[in-house]
């Protein structure tokens, strides 16, 4: 009897030193290197599970496809629970005969499931390396043929141009026209650039369509970026200054107006109110007050303190394509998508609703031969100019409306357009890629460059 249940325990004893040595012998790697999230984890996740938990597809709540969206809780609660495989929904769900998950496709393999279950036993560590989501380049960009140009801002002193490329923003020069800097960021698309009031900075908004919006600030005098902050997951544009220029305020795809603190990137104020994107903002009431232009026909008034609401400025007539604040006046001025061209004073619009009137409107110019792409004051403010999706920039007189010039030449849209601080100059660019100097009175086309070298391409004989 003594000797028979020592004999049974002696066998169990046995048994489980069997059991652990064969374990240790299945996996002789595996107990010293740790699973890596970044090296195991996410591979299996970007081929099986990503494309129903991104950040733009969040079935359950639940984003598998970085740490951070993986750590946030999903509809049903925490993904998983460092260091407890059991009570990790993560594991639950892709774990049995017929796991949850994928919801579509085949299962994981055992393997697959056995190592994110290690992850998470060994404390679900990020080992996600710096610069995983970089999409900066590391060599300035070659061209065949020159970029787009989306945006481009002139330095209050007028000597520095900055224009928008593809994946960077060049600085050139106004007296040599040449190109001095390209800043090379993390966004492939830039939206806009704006110099800041000292002229000094140059904040640019930009990103990569569905994936993230980003607003970057460079040092203009040393090229050295300050300034690099990711925010949503779609676009920014229309970024620019409070007169004070500690702030930036940007539209955005997600149909928000944010406004964002420089030093810190801290974001102070993020508005919801408009029901497309909107693509341009401006400060008015002495930078008190902001206004935000949209797709969805308004021109808003927003409290720039608090993000409330003020008013509608406008009637709502036709989608808001570009805008700019008039440079001494509570003013600005739309173009619209149906080639309307209109200037109204930033305030509030309290008869608009009852009676239909369109109070705030200053002046209505001659509707234009397209969709306005790009409007811009003169410095005195004397003069507005518009671009379209045709050829011709128009140039008005702000006070009567009258045309003065006609400015010809353009082979697709006018995407951007700046008077030179002292009036002689006016620069168009856009689709084209091509930048060209006006005198902006006399319509006479002084000069037309390209802001980026272009690398002929190579003929090769194919045979
Ligand atoms: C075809 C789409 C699809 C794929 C692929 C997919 N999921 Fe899901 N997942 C869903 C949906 C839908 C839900 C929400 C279910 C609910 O709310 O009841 C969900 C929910 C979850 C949840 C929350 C808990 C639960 O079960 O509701 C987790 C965790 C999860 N998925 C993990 C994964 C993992 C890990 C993978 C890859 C192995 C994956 N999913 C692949 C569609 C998918």
């Amino acid at each position: 009897m003594k000797s028979s249940l020592h004999s049974v325990l002696n066998r169990a004893i046995l048994t489980r030193s069997l059991a652990l040595g064969l374990v240790a012998w299945i996996h002789p790697i595996a107990a010293e290197t740790p699973v890596s999230w970044w090296r195991d984890v996410t591979p299996v996740f970007k081929r099986s599970c990503n494309g129903c938990h991104n950040p733009n597809k969040l079935k359950g709540e639940v984003d598998t496809s970085t740490f951070a969206g993986l750590m946030k809780p999903g509809k049903h609660g925490p993904n998983l629970a460092a260091g407890d495989p059991v009570k990790s929904l993560l594991i639950t769900s892709i774990s049995g005969k017929e796991p949850d998950m994928p919801k579509e496709g085949d299962a994981l393999s055992p393997q697959e499931v056995a190592l994110i279950t290690r992850w998470i036993q060994e404390g679900a560590k990020d080992d996600t390396p710096a610069d995983a989501y970089s999409t900066r380049l590391k060599e300035p960009p070659t061209y065949a043929l020159p970029p787009v140009i989306s945006a481009m801002d002139v330095s209050p002193d007028g000597s520095r141009l900055a224009v928008a490329g593809y994946h960077e923003v060049l600085l050139i020069d106004t007296g040599s026209l040449e190109l001095t800097s390209r800043l090379l960021g993390e966004s492939p698309r830039i939206e806009s650039v704006a110099f800041s009031p000292d002229g000094r900075s140059l904040a640019v908004s930009g990103g990569a369509p569905a994936r993230f919006g980003e607003i970057q600030v460079w040092n203009v005098t040393d090229g050295r970026q300050t300034q690099g902050l990711r925010r949503t997951t779609d676009s920014l544009f229309g970024i620019s200054w409070s007169p004070d220029g500690t702030r930036v305020a940007t539209g955005g795809a997600d149909k928000s107006v944010r406004v964002t603190r420089i030093s810190d990137g801290q974001e102070l104020v993020k508005f919801d109110n408009h029901g497309d994107w909107v693509f341009r903002t401006t400060w008015v009431a002495g930078g008190t007050r902001l206004l935000s232009a949209s797709r969805d026909r308004a021109m808003k008034l927003i409290d720039a303190t608090n993000g409330q609401f003020i008013d509608d400025v406008n009637k709502l007539l036709e989608p808001i394509d570009c805008m700019v604040r008039h440079p001494s006046e509570d003013w600005a001025a739309y173009g619209g998508a149906e080639g309307g061209l209109r200037m109204y004073k930033a305030k509030e619009n309290q008869d608009r609703t009852s009676g239909n009137n369109d109070v705030n409107l200053v002046r209505e110019f001659e509707r234009q031969p397209g969709p306005v792409q790009s409007v811009a004051f003169s410095a005195d403010g004397s003069l507005l100019a518009a671009g379209n999706t045709g050829t011709e920039v128009r140039v008005y007189e702000t006070a009567s409306g009258k045309k003065k010039a006609t400015l010809s030449g353009h082979a697709g849209s006018v995407f951007a357009l700046k008077f030179s601080p002292d009036g002689k100059r006016l620069y168009t660019a856009g689709f084209e890629g091509i930048i060209r100097v006006f005198d902006p009175v006399s319509g006479r086309l002084q000069a037309i460059f390209y802001p980026v070298p272009l690398t002929p391409v190579r003929q090769t004989a194919q045979n």
